[in-house]
C-alpha cells in the first residue's frame, strides 16, 4: 500500500510533471511523448520509435525509486541519436548478426542490407546488425492500445524491405503486474516463408545510475542458470557453427554459481571474448531446459541480476532457448543519464563537481539482457532452429514471451 502510493507520487516527480499529472488513466502520452503504464510497487513508459522501453521504476530498499532503463528523457531524441544504441527497442525482423548479409530459403538466396563492418571493399558492411540499416527499432510503431497496465503496438513490415522476402505483421504488448513487466511478441509472415527473430534490446542498471560508490555494473551479480554452453563467434561476433561449453570456473560460467560480471575481469581470456580488441561480454549463451519444462514457473528464470547497493533483484523467464548479455563495453561516457537519474543530489550542493561527473554512461556502466533465439541459426540449420526461426503464410505465428520479475532484499 505504502510502496505504490511513494511509488505514483515519486513517479510524477521523476517525470518532471508533479504540476500536469501524466494520463493517470492510461490515455494517450505525456508531455515528453511517452507513454506509462502501471502495476503493484512498478510503472514503465514506453514510446513509439522501436517499440521501446525508456523508463521502468521502483522503489530500492531505502524506498527511492529507481530508474532502472537507459534512455532519453524525450522520446523525440531518440531518433535524433546518431549512435542508436537499439535503446530499448525490439530488434527486428531478425535480431542480432546475419553473416555476410545473406540467407538462404527453399534454395533461394537473399541478400539483405549490411549495416556493420565496414571494409574498403564492402563501405556498408559485412555482415547485418538488428535487421539492417532501417531494422524496426528504427521506426516508429503505432499504438494499438494503452490501458492504465498495458500497452501494445504494431508494425507492418513490407515485403522486400531491408531485402528480407514477405511482409510481417507483428504485435509487442507490454503488460505490467506486481512487480513485473511482461513482454509478448507475436509476428505472422503473410506472404512469403521468411526468417523471424526478436528479441528486447534493454539496457539495465539495477541502481538506477545512482551507485556513488561505483559507476559500473561489475557488482551485479549475474546468474544464468541453464547456460552450460554458448555461440562460437569469430573476431566480429559472426557465429563460427561451434557450440562451446561454459568449463565451471571460467569467464564464461555464470551457470555454476551466480557471479559479479565483474569477477573474471582479471582472467586472461576476458580479452577478446567479446570479439577482437574487446574487453568484456558479448555473448550468446545457449538456454538448456528439459522438454516438458514450463518457462513461468516460479524459480525457472533463464537469468537473474541482482545489485546489493540497491536490493533491487530481477529474474528473467522466458520461452526462447538462447540470452546474449552485453556489458556495455561499448559505451564511452558520452551518453547522458535522464533526469531521473545519476547521484542523488542532496539538500546542500557543495557537490556540484561529482554531479557534474556523474551525468553520462561510462564503460562497462549498463548491462544490455536479451531473451532470443540462436543468433544468426538461419545461417546453421545443423543447429535444428529453422522452425523456430523461419516462418510462412502456413505456419505457427513468431512468438517471443518475457517475465521480468523484481524484489527487493530490505537488509535487515
Ligand atoms: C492506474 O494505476 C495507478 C498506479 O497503480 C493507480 O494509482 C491508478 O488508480 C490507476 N488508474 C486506474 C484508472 O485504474
Ligand atoms: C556473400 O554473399 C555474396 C552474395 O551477396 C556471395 O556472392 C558470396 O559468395 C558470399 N560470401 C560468403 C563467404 O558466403
Ligand atoms: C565489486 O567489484 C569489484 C570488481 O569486480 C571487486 O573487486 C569488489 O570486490 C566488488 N565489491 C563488492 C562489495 O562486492
Amino acid at each position: 500500500m505504502r510502496l505504490s502510493h511513494s511509488l505514483c507520487g515519486a513517479a510524477l516527480l521523476l517525470n518532471g510533471a508533479l504540476a500536469t499529472p501524466h494520463n493517470p488513466h492510461g490515455e494517450g502520452p505525456d508531455k515528453n511523448g511517452k507513454y506509462w503504464i502501471y502495476g503493484e510497487g512498478i510503472a514503465a513508459a514506453f514510446i513509439p520509435y522501436g517499440a521501446s522501453i525508456s523508463n521502468l521504476i521502483i522503489d530500492d530498499k531505502n524506498d527511492v525509486p529507481r530508474d532502472l532503463i537507459m534512455g532519453f528523457d524525450k522520446a523525440s531524441d531518440y531518433a535524433k541519436d546518431e549512435s542508436h544504441p537499439h535503446l530499448g527497442g525490439v530488434p527486428g525482423r531478425y535480431a542480432n548478426r546475419i553473416k555476410n548479409s545473406t540467407f538462404e530459403i527453399d534454395g533461394k538466396t537473399y541478400r539483405i542490407t549490411a549495416n556493420e563492418n565496414p571494409t574498403p571493399k564492402h563501405p556498408k558492411g559485412v555482415n547485418t546488425l538488428h535487421g539492417g540499416v532501417d531494422g524496426w527499432d528504427w521506426r516508429d510503431f503505432d499504438v494499438v492500445s494503452h490501458t492504465n497496465e498495458s500497452i501494445t503496438f504494431s508494425i507492418v513490415d513490407p515485403d522486400g524491405k531491408e531485402g528480407f522476402p514477405g511482409e510481417v505483421i507483428s504485435y509487442i504488448t507490454y503488460t505490467m503486474g506486481k512487480m513485473t513487466w511482461d513482454a509478448k511478441m507475436v509476428a505472422i509472415a503473410t506472404t512469403k516463408k521468411t526468417p523471424i527473430m526478436l528479441s528486447s534490446h534493454t539496457y539495465w542498471n539495477l541502481d538506477g545510475f545512482a551507485n556513488d560508490e561505483t559507476d559500473t555494473i561489475f557488482n551485479h551479480t549475474f546468474h544464468l542458470p541453464y547456460s552450460g554452453q554458448r555461440v562460437d563467434v569469430d573476431n566480429i561476433l559472426i557465429p563460427t557453427g561451434n557450440i562451446l561449453p561454459n568449463p565451471k570456473g571460467s569467464v564464461n560460467d555464470f551457470w555454476s554459481a551466480p557471479k559479479q560480471i565483474g569477477h573474471s575481469f582479471n582472467d586472461p581470456e576476458i580479452h577478446d571474448n567479446c570479439g577482437l580488441g574487446c574487453t568484456g561480454y558479448d555473448n550468446c549463451w545457449l538456454v538448456n531446459r528439459p522438454a516438458a519444462h514450463d518457462w513461468r514457473a516460479d524459480g525457472a528464470y533463464v537469468a537473474s541480476l541482482s545489485s546489493a547497493w540497491s536490493g533491487i533483484k530481477l529474474e528473467i523467464y522466458s520461452d526462447q532457448d538462447a540470452f546474449q548479455m552485453y556489458s556495455c563495453n561499448g559505451q564511452d561516457g558520452t551518453f547522458p543519464l535522464k533526469s531521473t537519474q545519476g547521484i542523488d543530489d542532496d539538500d546542500d550542493d557543495d557537490d556540484e563537481e561529482e554531479e557534474e561527473s556523474s551525468r553520462t554512461v561510462p564503460q562497462y556502466g549498463c548491462v544490455v539482457l536479451e531473451v532470443e533465439d540462436y543468433i544468426d541459426g538461419i545461417n546453421h540449420p545443423e543447429w535444428g532452429r529453422l522452425e523456430k526461426q523461419v516462418f510462412g503464410p502456413g505456419s505457427d505465428p513468431y512468438v517471443l514471451q518475457i517475465s521480468h520479475r523484481f524484489s527487493v532484499d530490505k537488509d535487515e
